[in-house]
């Protein structure tokens, strides 16, 4: 049994392209933290911990150009294995977290270890204690979820 939070499963991750979560860093503030299918050979990507061929990446919900959330409560906006910026359309590897692109290229996101035990995905970083499932609900907006990309 990994140990660490239960999370949810390698399944559900695919089912739903994406899963969020908030947890207290150690400052005793709350992140959202997404986990995504990293589907381009999990084993060689740093951040994947996998379930045979299907890896999970988890990332800071939050782009590296400004303060602005990747799910704004409808889920990971992705394509061809690419997190997308909802702001300014900048896209991130799911593997890497590396960002080629847009405004944001030449920056990485910053990696939460995940570990994967018979299909389960558990928060095992150190630097991280999980709170709930979901987005923050301290009554705060947080950063904005404008969007100027349509999908
Ligand atoms: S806020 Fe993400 S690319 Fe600008």
């Amino acid at each position: 049994m990994a140990d660490g939070a239960r999370l949810t499963t390698v399944e559900q991750v695919y089912d739903e392209r994406s899963f969020l979560f908030t947890a207290t860093n150690s400052f005793d503030m709350d992140e959202e933290i997404i986990v995504v299918p990293c589907e381009d050979d999990p084993a060689a990507a740093d951040a994947a911990a996998t379930d045979g061929d299907r890896g999970v990446t988890a990332w800071i919900n939050r782009c590296t150009h400004e303060a602005q959330r990747f799910d704004t409560g409808r889920g990971v906006p992705m394509r061809d294995g690419e997190i997308i910026c909802p702001k300014h359309g900048s896209m991130f590897d799911a593997c890497s977290g590396d960002c080629e692109n847009g405004e944001a290229a030449g920056t990485t996101l910053p990696d939460v270890d995940l570990a994967v035990e018979d299909g389960e995905v558990f928060l095992v970083d150190d630097e991280y204690t999980f709170e709930h499932e979901g987005q923050i609900d301290d009554g705060d907006d947080g950063p904005s979820s404008t969007s100027h990309v349509g999908f």
